[in-house]
């Protein structure tokens, strides 16, 4: 199945460039939070992690979240993508083009999750299957939001690969073989070339950055601790 951009069958190609065409023409998404509250049940009764938190990530912006560890940057983004717990208790808006994202259900989030906002995760480990190759799992990917054959889905991974200078062969790999970058940038290129309008790589902050105050995060247009990139 390993194609080159030379050896690629007419039909492939062509399939190719109108899926990048499509894609590339999605516009940039809008964020805008207002008033977010979110708290989760636990044995010893509600524990309010995040509280009263608003921000804007503009079409084509970036947005960090800076805070000290267990300060609720996680819990934001994963509310944002209808990821926390069941029970947990929500209030506030999170409006993606204007629609209120927040507290859809899974139904819901299909057309919109890993499509217009996405996430890429600190230990990408944990979002791979360890029996399929890195190839079968990205275009997995490509195949439920995308009506194209495998062998255009697989076309698209060589491309994404080839953006981070990742040869195609590694594409056969499974997760073992892929150090723990590698593994993200695995995800990063699906996210960002699939076209998330968001998306939120969620990693360690760089140590200038790693202060805040607990319970509030604070937003800053620096260096990011999880942040909205288009
Ligand atoms: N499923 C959960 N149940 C109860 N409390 C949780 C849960 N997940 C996270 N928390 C708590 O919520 C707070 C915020 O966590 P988190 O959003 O992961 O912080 P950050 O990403 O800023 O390090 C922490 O005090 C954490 O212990
Ligand atoms: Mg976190």
């Amino acid at each position: 199945m390993a194609t080159s951009a030379n050896t690629r069958p007419a039909a492939v190609a062509r399939d190719l460039a109108r899926l990048d065409e499509r894609l590339s023409a999605k516009p940039a998404a809008h964020l805008k939070v207002n008033g977010l509250s979110i708290g989760y049940s636990t044995l010893r009764g509600r524990f309010h992690a995040v509280e009263d938190v608003s921000f804007e990530v503009r079409a084509g912006t970036n947005l960090g979240l800076v805070g000290e560890s267990g300060c609720g940057k996680s819990t934001v983004v994963k509310a944002l993508m209808g990821l926390l717990p069941e029970f947990t208790a929500l209030s506030g808006e999170a409006l993606l083009d204007g629609e209120n994202i927040l507290g859809l259900s899974d139904a819901e989030l299909e057309p919109i999750r890993w499509n217009r906002i996405s996430l890429i995760t600190q230990s990408a480990m944990n979002s791979l299957d360890p029996v399929y190759c890195i190839g079968d799992q990205i275009c997995e990917a490509i195949l439920a939001h995308e009506k194209v054959s495998k062998a255009v889905a697989w076309a698209r991974a060589e491309e994404m690969f080839a953006l981070v200078g990742l040869p195609a062969e590694r594409l056969y790999e499974f997760p073992h073989q892929f150090s723990g970058g590698m593994r993200s940038v695995r995800s990063s290129p699906w996210r960002w070339r699939s076209t998330p309008a968001c998306c939120w790589p969620t990693s360690r902050p760089p140590r200038s950055t790693r202060s805040c105050n607990r319970r509030s995060c604070r937003a800053s247009a620096a260096s990011t601790s999880t942040c909205a990139v288009r």
